[in-house]
């Protein structure tokens, strides 16, 4: 395992000791399915933000990579969040007048950054990693929501241990694959089929999962077809299924 993980030993081997201990109850725990209401999932919670960022306008309207903006999401644990210089690229020259745009000129003539409010947060005991993910073809929407849709950015899962658990031990429910273009990576995949929305938006040519992944509602599938292509796909992408739901993987 690449030493990726954020420097907080402290809290890990806290947990590392607590784990032992912990086994029965969390089985308790998540067994007895305890009701949690959007109020403490934060799942589509109205966040203050420095601007009104718009994915529904930049990634979707103007046809933004993520990648633009998010730049070490296919290569790090972190995603990142863009600087104000990357915004000015183009606010410089369009909509340089616009009064939403004031706090990013602000910060650009000062260096200081913008502050944004952190809107998916995992505790700090909890190792994750985008890269691996992006690279075996899983969807940003699969645990952001709809974010290209989105005019504000909101939390799109609850991100609980147990929605992780649910796809580390099915994982070939959640791949997918575009059967018109097999010759793009699992990576190019996932970034082109917010491309694939832009000039299709009924979603008339998506297969069934692409089409939840874009519209959040689940279609009704053929599972069982699903299931024999996601073992496929498990396959030719070198997914450890076995190994998923082991504590360590998400608990170092
Ligand atoms: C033009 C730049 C830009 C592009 C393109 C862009 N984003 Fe963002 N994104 C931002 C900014 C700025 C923020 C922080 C402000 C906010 O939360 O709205 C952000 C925040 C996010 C967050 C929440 C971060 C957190 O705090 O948890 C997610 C998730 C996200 N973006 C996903 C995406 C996805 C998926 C795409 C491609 C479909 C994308 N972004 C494209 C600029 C961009
Ligand atoms: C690739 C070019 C590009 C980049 C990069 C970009 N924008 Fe934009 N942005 C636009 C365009 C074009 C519009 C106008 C969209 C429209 O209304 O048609 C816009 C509109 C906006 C608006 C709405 C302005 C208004 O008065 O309605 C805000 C706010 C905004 N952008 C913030 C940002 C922020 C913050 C960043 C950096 C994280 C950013 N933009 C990066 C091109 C860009
Ligand atoms: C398997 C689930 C998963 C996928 C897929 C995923 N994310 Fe995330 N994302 C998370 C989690 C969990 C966090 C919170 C991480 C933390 O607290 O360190 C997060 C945080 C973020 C953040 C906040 C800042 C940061 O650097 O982490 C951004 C931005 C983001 N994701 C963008 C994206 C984009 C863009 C994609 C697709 C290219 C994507 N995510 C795919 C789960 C996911
Ligand atoms: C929709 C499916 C899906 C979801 C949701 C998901 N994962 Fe994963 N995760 C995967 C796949 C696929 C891999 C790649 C495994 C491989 O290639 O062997 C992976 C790998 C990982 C790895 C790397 C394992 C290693 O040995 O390198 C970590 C850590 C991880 N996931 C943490 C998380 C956490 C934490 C969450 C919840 C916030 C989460 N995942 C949610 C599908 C998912
Ligand atoms: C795929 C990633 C993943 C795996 C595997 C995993 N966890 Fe977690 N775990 C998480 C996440 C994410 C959280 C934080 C959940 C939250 O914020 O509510 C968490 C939280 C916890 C907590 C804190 C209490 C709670 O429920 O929030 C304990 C204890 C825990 N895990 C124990 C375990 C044990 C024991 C195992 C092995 C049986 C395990 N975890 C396997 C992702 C994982």
């Amino acid at each position: 395992m690449p030493n990726l993980f954020r420097p907080s030993a402290n809290a890990y081997a806290k947990l590392s000791l607590a784990l032992s201990a912990a086994l029965p109850v969390l089985l308790i725990t998540v067994g007895s399915g305890v009701s949690r209401s959007s109020a403490n999932t934060g799942v589509m919670n109205h966040l203050d933000q420095p601007v009104p960022f718009s994915h529904k306008h930049h990634a979707y309207e103007l046809g933004i990579d993520c990648r633009y903006c998010h730049t070490s999401v296919e290569k790090s644990s972190y995603a990142g969040i863009p600087q104000t210089e990357t915004c000015m690229t183009c606010h410089s020259q369009i909509w340089q007048d616009s009064p939403l745009l004031e706090p990013v000129r602000q910060s650009f003539a000062t260096g200081q950054p913008l502050k944004w409010t952190e809107v998916n947060k995992v505790p700090e005991f909890v190792y994750f990693n985008h890269s691996i993910h992006v690279n075996r073809g899983v969807n940003c929407n699969n645990c952001h929501g709809q974010v290209q849709q989105m005019q504000i950015t909101q939390k799109g899962r609850a991100l609980f241990m147990s929605w992780c658990l649910e796809c580390h031990r099915e994982p070939e429910k959640y791949l997918f694959t575009d059967e018109k273009n097999p010759q793009m990576s699992p990576r190019q995949q996932v970034f082109n089929l917010y491309l694939k929305y832009q000039s299709d938006p009924l979603g008339d040519e998506m297969n069934p999962q692409e089409k939840s992944l874009i519209f959040g509602n689940e279609q009704k599938t053929n599972v069982k077809a699903l299931i024999e292509r996601g073992n496929q796909l498990l396959k030719d992408r070198g997914v450890r299924k076995q190994e998923l739901t082991d504590c360590t993987v998400c608990h170092h």
